[in-house]
């Protein structure tokens, strides 16, 4: 059998390791380069720095065909197509960040024969920018669709895969093609700022699906209907689709929020005022507010009051807390005086800075003990197995704003919980 095209990968944060396993588990040998040498190290010995189910496995899996290392000579010496998968985080005016990409090209700059393959997000018009600069190097727009917590399930099983490029970058192009072709998906393909378009038009769509089916959840619960009927009546249609039509506190994590604010400021930026991306950013807003609202309506002032949160992280599955709904939630509560105790199976040591007086407790009955009310936050599966009617019993006052309307309503209303969920 031929030998597989080796290929580099530039920033091993979560995108660029889920990357360089995957390509390693397709039979690849991966150069993966990082600035930050204990990374490399940690790496290097099979350690993680994660949660991101499945990943430890291929990573050491793989080992034979990854190899980690600091030195960007060693990842040109072996690989000519490299994935570019340092992060761009969001800056005050909501632009993309994109000095790690800029510090990447500068380093790439001359190596001809080489092409940078751009998966992390970046604003439409980089790819041209970057080939007007750097006329030498090829550049492949190669956007990545995973989502935490299901990274390498949808690294494998695809949507679609969508890789952009112009004309002299074509053969460049039809390399990255071939590396995905084992996955049998359907390939898109575009000029670059098309797919630079795929991708933020992606993330903002879903975040405006979100923003829609929490809408209707408000307008529900003034209206009588139960938005998670609703939600399954709208997502039988096929134009629809049932994905992304959970209501619930908000959106969070370390693309929905950012990506959405670096649409709306492209399009700002050519003096078009994206009306729509505007209030899907204040709907999400909304949700926080009216989640202490929901506490308000039964507990009266929170000052003084014994507030649990269970969960973290922005979602299941993961432990990341970037924009995550709780540290909002937190700062909030506190503010109104209330006093905070948050618990979350594995997100709280990332938390732990974030979360100003709120006490991290090491289970969610400890953060439950006699508290004047709780908000579900994150939709770990151990909040539904708790024993609620013992539940009832540790809380001082049994109300409970169950965010993620993830815990059984009907259940809880026996056990004598005054319980809140969202549109319902
Ligand atoms: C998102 C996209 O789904 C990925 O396709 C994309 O690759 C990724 O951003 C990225 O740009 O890197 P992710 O941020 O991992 O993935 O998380 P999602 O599963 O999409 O959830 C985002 C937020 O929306 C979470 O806070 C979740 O609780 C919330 N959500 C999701 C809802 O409130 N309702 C839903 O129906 C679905």
């Amino acid at each position: 059998m031929p030998e597989k095209e080796p290929i580099g990968v530039i920033g091993v944060g979560w995108v660029g390791l889920c990357t360089a396993a995957c390509f390693a588990d397709l039979g690849h040998h991966v150069y993966a380069r990082d600035i930050l040498p204990e990374k490399v190290e940690s790496l290097s010995r099979g350690e993680v720095p994660m949660h991101e189910p499945g990943l430890s496995e291929l990573v050491r899996g793989n080992a034979e065909r990854l190899r980690f290392t600091t030195d960007i000579g060693e990842v040109l010496d072996n690989a000519s197509l490299l994935f570019c998968c340092v992060d761009t985080p969001p800056t005050y005016s909501g632009d993309a960040d994109l000095s790690r990409v800029e510090a990447v090209i500068a380093e790439l700059g001359g190596s001809v024969g080489h092409a940078i393959v751009m998966k992390s997000t970046v604003p439409v018009g980089t790819g041209r920018s970057i080939r007007r600069r750097f006329g030498g190097v090829g550049y492949v727009s190669n956007p990545e669709f995973l989502k935490e917590g299901s990274a390498i399930k949808d690294f494998m099983h695809p949507d679609r895969v969508v890789i952009g490029a112009d004309s002299e970058s074509e053969p460049f192009a039809d390399r990255v093609q071939a590396l995905y072709e084992p996955l049998g998906t359907s390939v898109v393909r575009t000029d670059v700022a098309s797919a630079e378009m795929v991708k933020l038009a992606s993330n903002a769509f879903l975040a405006t699906k979100i923003s829609f089916i929490n809408e209707i959840a408000n307008v529900s619960e003034e209206l009588g209907a139960d938005v998670s009927e609703v939600a399954r009546g709208m997502g039988l249609d096929d134009r629809i689709g049932p994905k992304f039509l959970q209501a619930g506190i908000g959106f969070g994590g370390s693309c929905f929020p950012k990506d959405v604010s670096a649409l709306k400021q492209l399009a700002g930026n050519t003096g078009y005022h994206f009306q729509l991306l505007t209030a899907v950013v204040e709907v999400n807003e909304l949700q926080k507010r009216r989640t202490i609202g929901k506490l308000q309506k039964h507990l009266g002032s929170l000052a003084g009051k014994e507030i649990a949160l269970l969960g973290l992280a922005f979602k299941p599955n993961t432990d990341d807390v970037r924009e995550a709904t709780s540290l909002v939630l937190s700062a909030r509560l506190q503010g109104e005086g209330a006093n905070v105790r948050v618990f979350d199976p594995v997100a709280a040591d990332g938390a732990r800075e974030m979360l100003g007086g709120a006490t991290i407790t090491d289970s969610a009955l400890e953060a439950l003990e006699g508290a004047d009310g709780a908000v579900l936050v994150t939709e770990w599966p151990e909040f539904a197995e708790l024993d609620w009617v013992d539940v009832h019993q540790r809380m001082r006052v049994p109300v409970i704003v169950d965010g993620r309307n993830f815990l059984d309503r009907e259940a809880l209303v026996a056990a004598g919980f005054r319980y809140e969920g969202i549109g319902r």
